[in-house]
């Protein structure tokens, strides 16, 4: 299911000496599954972005920004898109758009922090992706948020009562997805890591069955 082939991607040349790594197996795997696009979903500043680049990079396969290709589409950045036409629009198109990345070949995605909430994109997300929530804690958003100036939904008020208020509102939908990765402090290539074995723990346990099964 969740092979660099079968995903889609390019399949990285491995030394035939070496044993394999668990991204290896992950990559050699080639089952029919379609449900191939890895979707990432959770708060702002969870990393979904940073996670996502290397995620797609370990995989060998294609990496996109769902805030970038609104903005495309859009013509304008997600700031603008607020002020002009508000919220409500802003969630049209972000339905829209992740709809049609959704039917594109197998690729890494990487979803703003609403998007997940939208009924029918998490219907569509589970129809023809696997999604992985990034959980993170109030303190590791707050410090990551603090970065960026561009979020609209943070850009008034009291960061941390938004924050604490956008947790209180969405932990219990992001926690639908399939796979939930604790987003810690550490380098981002641990959690990819943690991300790579949850995605193989999926495929595992019918192999492993089927091989008790045998003895
Ligand atoms: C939003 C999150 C943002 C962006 C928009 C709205 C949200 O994306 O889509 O500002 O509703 O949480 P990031 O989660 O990538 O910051």
């Amino acid at each position: 299911m969740l092979s660099g082939r079968s995903i889609g991607c390019a399949t990285s040349k491995t030394d035939a000496r070496r044993p394999m790594t668990d991204t290896d197996k992950l990559k050699s795997q080639n089952t029919p599954e379609s449900r191939n696009t890895i979707v990432l979903v959770g708060l702002m500043g969870a990393g979904k972005t940073c996670i996502g680049r290397r995620l797609a990079e370990r995989l060998g396969c294609p990496f996109v920004d769902a805030d970038e290709e609104i903005e495309k589409a859009a013509g304008c950045s997600i700031p603008d898109i607020f002020e002009l036409y508000g919220e409500s629009a802003f969630r049209d198109g972000e339905r829209r758009v992740i709809a049609r990345l959704l039917s594109d070949p197998p690729h890494v995605l990487a979803t703003g922090g609403g998007a997940f909430i939208d009924e029918e994109v998490r219907r569509k997300i589970a129809e023809s992706a696997i999604s992985v929530w990034l959980r993170a804690d109030l303190d590791l958003l707050l410090q990551r948020t603090s970065r960026r100036g561009d979020r609209p939904l943070l850009s008034q008020g009291n960061r941390r009562v938004t924050l604490e208020r956008l947790m209180e509102e969405r932990y219990p939908v992001y926690a639908e997805a399939e796979i939930t990765i604790d987003s810690a402090r550490e380098v981002p290539e641990i959690t990819v890591e943690r991300v790579l074995k949850a995605l193989e723990a999926r495929v595992q346990p019918a192999t492993e069955l089927h091989g008790n099964a045998a003895l």
